[in-house]
């Protein structure tokens, strides 16, 4: 259970080499070790560094469960390794592939890809969890949704309608989850300096993997259930939704 000063003594992050998720990791050990388990596709080549650098940043332990988001047959088995080391304080939803839009609308199977990461295999862990939370009564389920998915562009679709699924589903889920004494954290992210969004080019608010962290972290001790990062995308995000289509179409996003 995190403690008052926010520390806490056990963090799971699927998509355990995620940029956003491991300055997530690295923000609550800055209040005191504790475990960290990475799951992760175990032959990612990204999961030796993202041992070392939450090693480096003072974790207690560090254990690595194999996760493929597109094996949902695995994943109970996965969240139940994940849980053994005792209750979790704060699991962090954050795989997902952004892809090229142009080249998975016009093909399926990286279409389907797309959707199965982004959308289905979020599913197939928020009810593992939730079921994990309910039962321990505590503890916080960070999802990384984006603002991608609060109106959904052409520019993006294929990423974007999967992140509104995604959105809809971790929203309701914190109301499902109501009075269990565990929480729910929506995280509407515009553009974040990751590898993910190297090859975008740099859209308005973009920012730093540590300000979604130093976000992420406030929200979960204030018990916060949706933040948009940068904040000003809580304000651009409900302007969206009253531009007409015939406009929306012509901005240049
Ligand atoms: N960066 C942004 O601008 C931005 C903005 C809004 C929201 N977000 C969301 O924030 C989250 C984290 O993004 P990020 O910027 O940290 O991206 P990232 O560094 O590229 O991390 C993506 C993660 O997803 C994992 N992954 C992809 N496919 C997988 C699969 N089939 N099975 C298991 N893991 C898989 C990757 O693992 P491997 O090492 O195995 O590839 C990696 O750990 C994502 O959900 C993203 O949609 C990002």
């Amino acid at each position: 259970m995190l403690n008052a000063v926010g520390k806490a003594q056990n963090i799971l992050l699927l998509g355990g080499t995620s940029e956003i998720g491991l300055a997530i990791v690295e923000r609550f050990l800055i209040q005191g070790p504790a475990h960290v388990t990475l799951a992760a596709r175990r032959d990612s080549p990204r999961i030796d560094a993202a041992v070392a650098e939450i090693t480096a940043a003072g974790a207690a332990s560090v254990s690595v469960v194999d996760f493929d988001a597109l094996d949902t047959r695995s994943h109970p088995a996965a969240i139940d390794e994940a849980f053994s080391a005792g209750d979790v304080d704060v699991a962090i939803v954050a795989f997902g592939i952004l892809g090229d839009n142009e080249k998975q609308w016009h093909d399926q199977g990286l279409a389907v890809e797309a959707a199965s990461v982004n959308y289905t295999a979020a599913v197939s862990v928020g009810v593992l969890l939730a079921g994990h939370f309910e039962q321990q009564g505590h503890g916080t389920i960070v999802a990384m949704s984006s603002v991608a998915g609060q109106r959904v562009r052409r520019s993006n679709f294929v990423y974007g309608s999967a992140k509104a699924g995604f959105d809809g589903f971790y929203t309701q889920l914190g109301e499902a989850l109501r009075g269990s004494g565990a929480n729910v954290l929506v995280v509407r992210a515009g553009q974040v300096r990751t590898k993910m969004s190297a090859d975008a080019g740099e859209a308005p608010l973009t920012v730093n993997r540590d300000d979604v962290a130093d976000a992420v972290y406030d929200a979960v001790i204030n018990g916060t259930d949706i933040i948009w990062v940068h904040p000003l995308f809580r304000y651009v995000s409900l302007a969206f939704q009253f531009i007409p289509r015939q406009i929306f179409r012509k901005l240049p996003i």
